[in-house]
């Protein structure tokens, strides 16, 4: 037999590229006896039914091409278990149930084709057999490549249970406050279950390693520890991590998506504090700039208005403001979120109009008024639409009096006064604006003095003024 030659022969110690190479055909291979067979045991049961009567004496071309089929994944997925990345118990089981399905197929092609008489539903029972040992295979196989947990990971906690698996663990709920993220659960562990569990798990521990715990990750790989606790330098997990991505033994391999640099910065500074198992990121002293790269990496950084969901705006409202010159937009997809322009319009765009704005003032977060008569009177209404994160006022009669009324945008990022008459209030009114990223000033009133100043009080805001 090729198969014991194969299985007893020396060659599985070092495989060759050649063998690894046609090992990774085996997961293509594989649907073919599966569906051949499944098709099999179906033609069989419906040639019953003497509208499908003729198919009987045909059956046996479809188990031919089952069992066939099936010796060519035995002998490739043969070739792939030689890699040695896989839990050997699920690969015993996989294998041999491989090869008994190979011969319960040719035995069910051999009475089919010389049409021979089974006593007490004989055929029907090899039949059956021939099913359960594809899907119960089919299973081992899908165990291997993606983890015993795979299948049942989403399944209700009701059938969990009868497979003996313990019930879901409610997912971590995403971190707002960064006083309340946990430096391992919600820092590093979910990078290595986006980046590195896929090759690293309990049933496929490539390089022996397994990522999928805090534990298993401490028992280290194939070369020992990969984690030297408070020396991020001294630890494999981290030069792996940190080497160019051309070299051999670059993490992860095979050119799969790597880790960003804020997660291998947060990487070292895990290690180089010890590398706990759990406890407050903040209880680890984290320092301006490690807090600003967690901030970034959890999405704290963003504007938390739009973790918010709001509601739908009234159709009223949009009717109203469409007629009073606006163009409506909505900015995404799964929100209601709303920009309102009426840059374009040809209308003058009245008080009343500015008023109606407030009955979209959750939605409204962009507000382009740029050259629509808009003058101080306006502003006072303007500083109540608190949602706004951009707004529009250029080429616009809008001075320091109007301008007074804006403080109380607080989620305003940008604010374009281009070609408008402010001056000495920006002094009074940018600082108030936290979030403020960017303010357009150029052909305003404002003087270099104004913008000096205002790029003391806050280096990162970015003037644009010429
Ligand atoms: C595509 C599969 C794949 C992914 C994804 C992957 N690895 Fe690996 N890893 C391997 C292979 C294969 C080896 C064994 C060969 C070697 O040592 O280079 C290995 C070995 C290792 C080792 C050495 C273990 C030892 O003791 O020899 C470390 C450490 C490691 N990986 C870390 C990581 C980290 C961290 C990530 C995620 C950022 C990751 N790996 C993602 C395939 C992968």
């Amino acid at each position: 037999m090729v198969l014991s030659i194969l299985i007893d022969s020396g060659i599985t110690d070092n495989p060759s590229d050649i063998l690894i190479f046609f090992g990774r055909i085996h997961p293509l291979v594989v649907h073919f006896p599966i569906a051949f067979l499944l098709l099999a045991a179906l033609a069989e049961l419906i040639s019953k039914r003497p509208k499908f009567q003729p198919l009987k004496n045909h059956t046996h071309y479809i188990w031919g091409l089952g069992c066939v089929s099936a010796l060519f994944a035995i002998v490739f997925g043969y070739f792939l278990s030689l890699s040695g990345d896989y839990n050997e118990n699920t690969i015993f089981w996989h294998k041999w149930s491989g090869i008994f399905l190979f011969f319960v197929s040719t035995i069910y092609y051999y009475i089919s084709k010389k049409n021979i008489k089974l006593p007490f539903y004989g055929k029907q029972i090899v039949a059956f057999v021939t099913v359960i040992t594809v899907f119960y295979t089919g299973h081992l196989g899908g165990n291997l490549t993606h983890g015993s947990t795979y299948l049942l990971e989403y399944a209700p906690n009701s059938i969990r249970l009868l497979a003996g698996m313990p019930e879901k663990t409610i997912p971590r709920e995403k971190v707002t406050v960064l006083d309340s993220a946990d430096v391992y659960l919600d820092i590093i562990s979910p990078m290595m279950n986006r980046r590195c569990i896929s090759c690293h798990n309990q049933d496929k521990k490539t390089g022996d390693l397994d990522v999928s715990s805090f534990i298993n990750l401490m028992k280290g790989g194939e070369s020992g520890d990969v984690i030297v606790k408070g020396d991020a330098e001294a630890s494999d997990f981290y030069r792996r991590i940190t080497l160019p991505e051309s070299h051999k033994d670059f993490m992860p391999s095979e050119g799969k998506q790597p880790l960003t640099k804020n997660e291998v910065t947060l990487i070292g500074w895990w290690i180089n504090n010890n590398a706990p198992p759990n406890g407050y990121f903040t209880q680890l002293n984290p320092d301006k700039n490690i807090i600003k790269v967690t901030k970034e990496y959890l999405g704290l950084d963003k504007n938390s208005l739009f973790s918010k969901k709001v509601n739908p705006p009234k159709k009223e409202a949009i009717d109203t403001l469409s007629n009073q010159g606006f163009i409506l937009n909505m900015l995404m997809k799964d929100n209601y979120y709303l920009e309102a322009n009426s840059s374009l319009s040809e209308k003058n765009i009245t008080k009343n109009a500015i008023e109606s704005l407030l009955q979209i003032k959750d939605q409204l977060i962009w507000l382009n008024l740029s050259h629509s008569n808009i003058t101080d009177e306006h502003t006072e209404k303007i500083g109540q639409l608190e949602n706004l994160i951009k707004l529009n006022l250029s080429r616009n009669n809008i001075s320091d009096k109007g301008l007074i009324h804006l403080s109380s945008l607080q989620n305003l990022e940008a604010l374009n006064l281009y070609e408008t008459d402010v001056s000495d209030s920006l002094l009074t009114v940018i600082p108030k604006l936290k979030k403020l990223k960017r303010i357009y000033l150029s052909d305003s009133k404002a003087t270099d003095s104004i913008v000096n100043q205002l790029k003391k009080g806050n280096e990162k805001l970015n003037i644009i003024f010429d």
